[in-house]
């Protein structure tokens, strides 16, 4: 499964900084899988690094794991019932949900996803889930097909929208005798995920900007020229740079959506103004992708009052001027202020030839290319299928990824383009 980032080489550690989590209060929530046994290296691994570590564990969990094991490591009383007056006397649930400065569940289970996604307070976990306003991680942990399942794929990305972060799931042998996506991260990739979640200071983070939706091009104070475009996949790809801790500008042009979590959204109409606030962003930016439809040509000379049919002409003439290619002046941008740069290619025909010749004549790091006559994929849907292509020091790689959830794809392409990033600025 596309979306399945590859947790050896979590692209969140081409930011990471050196840096200590000594005293780091961090709230591990463990439920009920067999993953549980990895906890225990987890707390193990966070104990060396000097932070005060708390478990909390499902009733579920304590199926696979004592609490008394993961007690023994954290040196604390292993916290299991939220109805629990003796362990209320020592740090209420409240106290708690304050003392953390991270909260990080692993393995979240399909079933917890679930609660945390419909923000469910009905155990003492989901409970301080909710009342913490501390920064949260999930380590997901399922059989393969319950992790392909659409319902814990729309909740994993309600909570990329909540603002959650996510590491993993990995792929390989389950303990169920499957193969494929869910196994939970290795404890040492959910110990660099969580160092780069603690030390890594906001204004440290790569600045993406992202251009998204249609344009609008005025012929009158009531007309315009536009196209199909919904803004879901920049809106998709915004939501899930945020997800892996990136600060994120979204320069949306006119379409219907609520932000994603912890993103700055600039609202644009036409693509003139879309080019002015990319200009004024990107030379500050690490990265730049350009998913906006934006329409090539605009009126020459807008009405200024509303056009009146003429009787006795059948036809109207409008003169239409280019609109500013928006990418391609960010790529040609000088190399010190020049961002990564990636394209889309909205195609209906002959794709892999279309966009192999817009990587080059617009100066591209990657594109993302699709096809937009399929029915069921591309504009307007939820879904979509792609193909990238990329430059790299050796020539151009590329690779086919299969109809699949816009959000899932968008997962991909941030995962690709920040490998890409980290191998052009080496931390
Ligand atoms: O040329 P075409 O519209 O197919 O190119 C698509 C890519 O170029 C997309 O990344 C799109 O956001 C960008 N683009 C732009 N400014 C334009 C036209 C396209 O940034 N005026």
């Amino acid at each position: 499964m596309a979306s399945v980032v590859d947790t050896t080489s979590t692209p969140t550690n081409a930011f990471t900084t050196a840096s200590t989590l000594a005293g780091k209060r961090v709230l591990l929530g463990v439920s009920a899988g067999i993953a549980a046994y990895k906890s225990a290296l987890l707390v193990r691994l966070l104990k060396q690094a000097g932070c005060e570590v708390r478990v909390v564990m499902t009733s579920g969990a304590q199926a696979f794991i004592t609490p008394l094991t993961l007690q023994a490591l954290s040196g604390e009383p292993v916290r299991t019932s939220l109805l629990d007056p003796e362990a209320e006397a020592g740090m209420g649930h409240i106290e708690l949900a304050r003392w953390a400065d991270v909260v990080l569940i692993a393995p979240a289970t399909a079933d917890l996803i679930a609660r945390l996604a419909h923000g469910m307070a009905d155990d003492l976990l989901t409970t301080l889930c909710l009342a913490s306003e501390a920064p949260k991680m999930i380590a997901p942990a399922m059989n393969q097909a319950m992790w392909r399942h659409p319902a814990t794929q729309r909740n994993v990305m309600q909570l990329q929208d909540d603002g959650w972060q996510q590491i993993g799931p990995a792929a390989g042998d389950q303990a169920c005798g499957d193969v494929g996506p869910g196994r939970m991260s290795e404890p040492d990739a959910i110990f660099s995920a969580v160092t780069t979640l603690l030390t890594t200071p906001r204004a440290n983070a790569p600045h993406v900007v992202i251009t998204a939706g249609p344009t609008r091009e005025a012929l009158d104070p009531v007309r315009y020229i536009s196209n199909h475009s919904s803004g879901k996949m920049g809106f998709a790809l915004a939501a899930a740079a945020a997800a892996v801790g990136a600060r994120v500008t979204l320069v949306s042009g006119p379409v219907n959506l609520p932000t994603p979590q912890g993103v700055t959204r600039i609202d644009v109409t036409s693509a003139e103004q879309m080019h002015a606030e990319s200009q004024r962003l990107a030379p500050q930016a690490s990265l730049f992708i350009g998913c906006a439809a934006v329409a090539d040509y605009r009126s020459a000379a807008p009405a200024e009052h509303k056009l009146k049919k003429q009787d006795g002409n059948d036809t109207l003439t409008l003169t239409l001027v280019k609109n500013p290619d928006i990418i391609a002046n960010i790529a040609a941008l000088p190399a010190e202020q020049r961002p990564l740069v990636v394209g889309f290619a909205a195609e209906t025909q002959d794709i892999q030839r279309y966009a192999q010749d817009k990587l080059t004549r617009k100066g591209l790091d990657m594109i993302v290319a699709n096809d937009v006559s399929q029915a069921g994929l591309g504009f307007g849907s939820d879904q979509n299928a792609a193909w990238l292509l990329w430059r790299t020091a050796k020539g151009v790689e590329s690779r086919t990824e299969a109809p699949q959830p816009k959000r899932q794809l968008a997962a991909t392409i941030i995962h690709q383009a920040l490998v890409l990033l980290s191998a052009k600025t080496p931390h």
